[in-house]
C-alpha cells in the first residue's frame, strides 16, 4: 500500500497517470483515483492495472473513412522527408527557447549541467538541419510541430504543478524525456528516409544528432534513477 511519506512522488505519478488516462477515458477519473490510491509505487503494477481497466472498458471499434488529402499533401517520399525536416526545424528552435527555463527551474547540479549541455547541443541540431536543407538546395523553413508544442506546454504545466526541489526536478526529467523520445523517433525516421533517398550529407547530420539525443535521454534516466526519484519521496 501507498506510504504517506511518499506523498510527493505519488502526486507526481498521479499527475502523469491522470494525463495519460484521461486522454483515453475522460469520464473514468473515478477509476483512476481508485488505481492511484490502491496501488503501491511500482510502475509495472500501475501499467498492468491501467491496462486491465482499459481492456474491460474499451469502446467498440467503429469503421472509419479514409482521410482526404490536402491540396499540398506530400506526393512522394522526398516530399515527406522535406516536411519532416521542416517539422523538426521548428521543434528544435522551440526547444532551444524553452530549455533555458527548464534549466533554471532545476535544482540538482547534475540535472542543471545536463540541460545546459543539451542547450548547446540543440543549437548544433538547428545548424545541422540548416545544413541538410542547404545540401538539398532548399531554403530552411520551419513548419509548426503540434506534437512538440504540446510537449512543451506539458513541460511548462509540470513546473507550475510541482514544488521547487527534487519533485520538480523529477517532473522536469519526465517532461524532457518525452521531448527527447519525440526527437529520437523523428530523427530515426528521417535518417531512414535519407538513406533510401541517397541524401548522404543529410544522413550524416541526422545520425550525429540522433546519437546525441539518445545519449541525453540515457543521461536523464541515470540522473533520475540514481538520485532524484528517491530524493523526491520525502
Ligand atoms: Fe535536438
Ligand atoms: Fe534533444
Amino acid at each position: 500500500m501507498l506510504k504517506y511519506n511518499q506523498k510527493k512522488i505519488k502526486d507526481l505519478y498521479k499527475h502523469y497517470l491522470y494525463n495519460s488516462f484521461s486522454i483515453c477515458y475522460p469520464k473514468k477519473t473515478h477509476r483512476l483515483t481508485y488505481c492511484a490510491l490502491h496501488s503501491n509505487i511500482n510502475q509495472n503494477k500501475y501499467i498492468m492495472r491501467t491496462a486491465t481497466v482499459r481492456s474491460s472498458t474499451m469502446p467498440p471499434m467503429t469503421a472509419t473513412k479514409k482521410v482526404p488529402a490536402k491540396k499540398d499533401a506530400a506526393k512522394e517520399l522526398s516530399d515527406l522527408f522535406e516536411d519532416g525536416l521542416k517539422d523538426l526545424y521548428w521543434a528544435e528552435k522551440a526547444l532551444f527557447k524553452a530549455l533555458p527555463k527548464m534549466q533554471k527551474n532545476a535544482t540538482s547540479p547534475k540535472l542543471k549541467k545536463a540541460l545546459e549541455d543539451h542547450i548547446g547541443e540543440t543549437e548544433n541540431h538547428i545548424k545541422r538541419l540548416e545544413n541538410c536543407f542547404e545540401s538539398m538546395g532548399k531554403k530552411a523553413v520551419a513548419k509548426k510541430c503540434d506534437a512538440m508544442q504540446g510537449l512543451l506546454e506539458e513541460g511548462k504545466g509540470m513546473m507550475e504543478e510541482t514544488k521547487i526541489g527534487a519533485t520538480r526536478d523529477a517532473g522536469i526529467i519526465a517532461a524532457s524525456q518525452k521531448m527527447e523520445h519525440y526527437e529520437i523517433s523523428s530523427y530515426g525516421t528521417l535518417a531512414a528516409f535519407a538513406k533510401v533517398l541517397n541524401e548522404k550529407q543529410c544522413l550524416d547530420n541526422l545520425l550525429k544528432t540522433l546519437d546525441e539525443e539518445k545519449k541525453c535521454d540515457k543521461l536523464l534516466t541515470s540522473i533520475a534513477d540514481t538520485e532524484l526519484n528517491r530524493k523526491a519521496l520525502n
